[in-house]
């Protein structure tokens, strides 16, 4: 274990009152409860590698879970919600008074505390060394906490192995070289992130769309947030899920291969390919957990090639899909520091969003590109003691694009939770691929310092005077090219607008639209229409999830709005929002709801041509018991003839869980 005390001891911080250690912070109560599954023990999670002689290292230890994109804070803690997201705040406000704390002797650090099983933490609070601390707690808060710290949910462990599944596929020949089938490789089908399937990849006409029937569903054993898009590669499926374990899946049947467990939450699509060094070629499948651990899997058995841990911070994780591209892994690096900074026993800030280049055969670390270059530093010690740093923010939620052309890596970034907002926040940033060096940046949305706890009368210190609007760009860059022949990047704000830069000018802007009517550029307002999880692309349009706005298709070169989707009526699991990141095939457009309703509309005029409600229980193949709920960020995948979905989204409001990966095909 790390010296807990090492990053303020390095920083010469000197006092810190008790008194903090009350931490009866008001932002602290979670939201309500949810039935979860009974506690059993859990094997302690194997410390992660420690990268030789750290900068300053952060205070603290925790990760927590989800797909790709930002946090809206107001909707973690506004209403009942499952799923490992939300107990940051009892941390921030309960806990991290004492552990990280240098005064307070023998407190593990976070980083200690982040490594252990939900169970060892919630006995902790119940019978253990805590109970103390825990007593004034809800139950729902203790578990809440003991979750998010390990980002699993309590019981997981040992429910989600694929040993003790009924439908282990009966045998495990060779994986094809994953470029020679259709598939859908990671987050995008291609590296661009236009979420497009070619017709030959698809197997699937628009006249055959609205014959698609269920052909299996896979139930996540304890899973509550089934929102890590599956990846379709050589006939197999790949995919992770909230309970800490990865999975390789027959595509035809929903037979399982094989599971690897992570101990911690993966809400983000894996990518396969070659591993170099062997004949004949062997494969890795590359994802990343909640604790920001990547790991590379040889994707024909699931054994462990390599891991490495991708940011030291105890907040950092994995939220969206690496890219692969020529050997080198590109990871995005986001955060759950913001959920509840505000409250004052919290040091305030110091997670940073990156991108991490790693060597896909070994993992060593290429380069890291921050989203905010400069290291945090101490500027001001509070009248509790705690001290409060900057600067920080800038989580990266989204799947990079590649662009081969410029030689250049794209990444949508989020807001700053330190003033003044550094220029690369809530835009679009442009390294270098090679090297990392950053070429150009755009930012979409100004002066936006955000965290969570601020709007209370006992707050930090650090709370911006103006709290800003939460306006993170958690969507992938579009890199695409418009009928006219012109390429165009482009991406959406929270508050529904869609820009286009011109990556072969620098990221210089070429429009900024608003196909919800509001007026571009506009402080985003919460509720209305809101684009985060991204967009598809095919050859004449580009297709936004505007969330309560529905989906917009526009002309890329104009920005133009060419139609608008909005489902009819609501089913009764509520009103319907598409901000799950859409997918195209030719003539055809699929849009999650956060209802659970799956659509599929004609690409030409955003007519429906097909449906199916997600959000009900399902007789799953591995025979636990399955149930749909949200669609949102992640979207369908199509492959082979096949639909893929997950369904169940336990971190948004208006959003429900469900641990449900679907499979619908013609036949
Ligand atoms: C007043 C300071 C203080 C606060 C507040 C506090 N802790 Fe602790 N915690 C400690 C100390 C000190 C220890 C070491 C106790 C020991 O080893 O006897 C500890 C130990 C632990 C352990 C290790 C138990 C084990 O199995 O080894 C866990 C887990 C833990 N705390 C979780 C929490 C959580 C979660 C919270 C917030 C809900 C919290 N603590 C709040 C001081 C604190």
């Amino acid at each position: 274990m790390r010296n807990p005390h090492s990053f303020r001891a390095a920083l010469g911080v000197a006092t810190f009152v008790l008194s903090a250690c009350a931490g009866n912070g008001p932002a602290g109560a979670p939201p309500a409860p949810n039935a979860r599954p009974a506690a059993s023990a859990a094997p302690a999670q194997p410390a992660a590698p420690t990268p030789a002689a750290a900068p300053a290292r952060p205070p603290a230890a925790a990760g927590a879970s989800r797909e790709a994109a930002p946090p809206d804070p107001a909707a973690i803690f506004g209403g009942p919600q499952p799923g490992t997201e939300f107990g940051i705040a009892t941390w921030e406000t309960q806990c991290s008074s004492c552990h990280g704390n240098p005064k307070v002797e023998r407190a593990p650090s976070p980083d200690a505390i982040r490594m252990m099983p939900p169970e060892r933490i919630y006995t902790a609070l119940t019978t253990g060394v805590m109970q103390a601390q825990g007593a004034p707690m809800t139950d729902v808060q203790k578990r809440g906490v003991a979750e998010f710290m390990s980002g699993r949910p309590l019981g997981s462990a040992n429910a989600g192995a694929a040993s003790s599944m009924p439908n282990r596929c009966a045998s495990n020949p060779p994986i094809a070289d994953p470029a020679a089938a259709p598939a859908w490789n990671g987050w995008s089908a291609d590296e661009s992130n236009r979420r497009a399937q070619s017709a030959r990849g698809a197997g699937l006409t628009a006249a055959d769309v609205p014959k698609l029937k269920l052909k299996w569903a896979f139930g996540f054993p304890a899973g509550v947030s089934a929102n890590a898009q599956p990846t379709l590669v050589s006939g197999r499926v790949f995919v992770g899920s909230d309970n800490g374990f990865f999975y390789s899946l027959d595509a035809q049947t929903g037979c399982v291969y094989w599971s690897f467990e992570a101990g911690s939450t993966i809400r983000n699509s894996g990518v396969v390919g070659a591993v170099s060094g062997h004949t004949p070629a062997r494969y890795a499948v590359y994802f990343g957990d909640a604790r920001a651990m990547v790991y590379a899997l040889d994707a024909q058995t699931g054994a462990l090639l390599w891991q490495t841990r991708a940011d030291e911070h105890f907040v950092a994780r994995i939220t969206a899909g690496a890219k692969l591209y020529r050997g080198k892994l590109f990871v995005p690096v986001s955060s759950s520091e913001e959920f509840s900074s505000g409250n004052p026993g919290y040091p305030c800030c110091t997670s940073r969003g990156s991108v991490v280049a790693l060597d896909a055969s070994t993992g060593k670390q290429i380069w890291k590109a921050y989203v905010i270059p400069e290291e945090p530093k101490p500027y001001k010690t509070m009248a509790n003691g705690v001290v409060l740093y900057k600067p920080a923010g800038g989580a990266v939620w989204n799947s990079p694009t590649i662009d081969p052309a410029k030689n250049a890596v794209y990444f949508g970034t989020g807001d700053a939770t330190t003033a003044p907002a550094p220029k690369t926040t809530d835009g679009f940033m442009a390294v270098d691929l090679d090297t990392g060096k950053m070429l150009w940046s755009y930012q979409a949305t100004e002066d936006d310092v955000f965290m969570g706890g601020c709007n209370v009368p006992n707050k930090s210190e650090a709370c911006p005077e103006k709290l800003g609007p939460d306006a993170d760009i958690g969507n992938s860059p579009i890199l695409t090219t418009a009928p006219n022949g012109k390429r165009v990047l482009l991406g959406g704000t929270k508050a529904a607008d869609v820009f286009a830069l011109d990556p072969d000018r620098g990221g210089a802007l070429l429009y900024r639209v608003n196909p919800s009517g509001a007026t571009p550029g506009e402080d985003p307002r919460r509720g209305g229409a809101s684009i985060v999880w991204g967009g598809a692309a095919d050859s004449t349009h580009v297709y936004y999830g505007m969330g309560s706005g529905g989906l917009a298709a526009l002309d890329p070169a104009t920005g133009a709005t060419v139609w608008k989707f909005q489902p009819k009526a609501p089913n009764a699991n509520g009103t319907s929002a598409l901000g799950a990141a859409p997918t195209t095939i030719p003539g055809v457009v699929f849009t999650g709801s956060t209802n659970g309703m799956l659509y599929a509309v004609s690409a030409a005029d955003g007519k429906e041509i097909w449906s199916f409600d997600t959000s009900k229980t399902f007789d799953a193949v591995n025979k636990v018991p399955t149930h749909g709920g949200a669609i949102a960020s992640s979207g369908a995948v199509v492959v082979g003839g096949m639909v893929f979905v997950g369904s169940g989204y336990a971190v948004s409001s208006g959003a429900s869980g469900g641990n449900a990966l679907l499979a619908f095909s013609v036949r």
